[in-house]
């Protein structure tokens, strides 16, 4: 937490702490470790203030691929290489941990259910107030997965809306999950 605290801004640090609380609340419910669910809550953004060209720098020395999308929009790549300095740097080798940070960004097809939490979480923590996000909230409380399916569906349609790049991955979970939701 202290080497954390160092690499994070006070605001960015604060939002991981309610991250890791709030997935480790919603951890007990799907049969996830809650300390495990805390872990990657904390350390989801690890990456999140390198500048562009040291997420692009750090890609080539961990050998993360770099796609189109992530070379206009580097800061997607704050996800994969978090994943790396937190095996690196925080000593951390769960797998599903690493998989949590490194897919929280843009989702992955298949994804595990921490990393399922740990993205809803960073998308419904208490500071978050974008519109829309109480009701996602509230869904939560009933139904993680759909919730997260509308987490992912506001992210196409506000990306859309601002005529912003769309990450195939993001697509890709939403189709996935949608199957997955379906009784
Ligand atoms: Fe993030
Ligand atoms: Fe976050």
């Amino acid at each position: 937490m202290e080497l954390l605290k160092k690499q994070l801004s006070p605001k960015r640090y604060q939002h991981s702490l309610r991250v890791a609380e709030l997935a480790s609340c919603y951890a007990p419910r799907i049969g996830v470790d809650p300390q495990k669910a805390y872990l990657a809550g904390l350390l989801h953004d690890c990456a999140h203030e390198l500048a562009p060209e040291v997420l692009l720098q750090k890609c080539l020395e961990f050998g993360i691929v770099i796609g189109n999308i992530e070379r206009k929009n580097p800061f997607l790549l704050h996800g994969p290489v978090g994943s790396q300095l937190a095996k690196r740097d925080y000593g951390i080798e769960d797998p599903a941990v690493l998989a949590a940070i490194a897919e929280h960004t843009t989702g992955k097809p298949g994804m595990g259910k921490l990393s399922r939490i740990v993205c809803l979480a960073d998308y419904v923590e208490p500071g978050r107030t974008f519109s829309g996000v109480e009701k996602i909230r509230a869904l939560a409380e009933e139904n993680l997965d759909l919730a997260l399916l509308r987490a992912l569906e506001n992210t196409i349609a506000y990306l859309l809306a601002e005529e912003r790049l769309i990450h195939p991955l993001t697509i890709l979970t939403r189709n996935w999950l949608l199957e997955e939701v379906r009784p």
